[in-house]
């Protein structure tokens, strides 16, 4: 525990989260999305995030690439990292979803017991993703040419190639890229927010 912990105390507001999810007309939570890279966490989150907008839901992303140059610049990609990385994500997930945000995190996050913890932290407002497509599609797309420099052993601990990832084993949803257009992988999405009553049918 660190040292100053017990001098601190939560101070809770006198706004609750039923009165901001009146206001906004729905409820937050978090939609984890997990997969390799180049799977399409990015593109999927972006295109949900611009589909929930247009329907007035309150969204916002997370991305791993764009935390990474801010508030995680200072993390690599060594299991520690990516366990801290996933722990602050998660963190500030957690005060989006108590703003009544829908927020799309869009990490790699490869390791179950990181995504266990987010689940365990976030609780019922927590819903794993998996952004299902193997190392060889992704490999083939290479939108950023890191396999191939992955592969001249240019990057260290890179995932899929010399760092694994664990696929998650009961994600709330599953969405295979491979087959999958862009839009149907995003209106699976819009379709379970829907179905768990999250968000109103159009
Ligand atoms: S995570 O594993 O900690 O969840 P995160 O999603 O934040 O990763 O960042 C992944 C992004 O960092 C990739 O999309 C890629 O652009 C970049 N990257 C750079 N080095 C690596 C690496 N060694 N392994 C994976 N991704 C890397």
């Amino acid at each position: 525990m660190p040292p100053n912990s017990k001098n601190l105390r939560w101070h809770k507001g006198s706004v609750s989260r039923k009165q901001r999810a009146e206001l906004l007309g729905h409820q937050g939570c978090c939609l984890w999305l997990t997969g390799l890279s180049g799977a399409g966490k990015s593109t999927i989150a972006r295109r949900v995030e611009q589909l929930l907008v247009e329907r007035g839901v309150h969204c916002y992303v997370l991305d791993g690439d764009n935390l990474r140059m801010g508030l995680n610049k200072d993390l690599g990609f060594k299991p520690e990292d990516r366990q801290e990385n996933i722990r602050r994500v998660t963190e500030l997930a957690r005060l989006f979803v108590d703003s009544g945000a829908v927020v799309l995190c869009a990490f790699i996050s490869p390791y179950r017991a990181d995504r266990d913890a987010a689940r365990r932290l976030l609780q019922e407002d927590f819903a794993e993703v998996f952004i299902d497509a193997d190392l060889a599609t992704c490999e083939q797309r290479d939108p950023k040419g890191l396999y191939q420099r992955a592969r001249n052993g240019e990057i260290d601990d890179f995932t899929g190639i010399s760092a694994p990832y664990q696929a998650p084993e009961n994600p709330e949803l599953s969405l295979d890229t491979g087959r999958s257009s862009l839009d149907q992988c995003a209106d699976q999405i819009l379709q379970w927010l829907e179905a768990q009553g999250l968000i109103s049918k159009l």
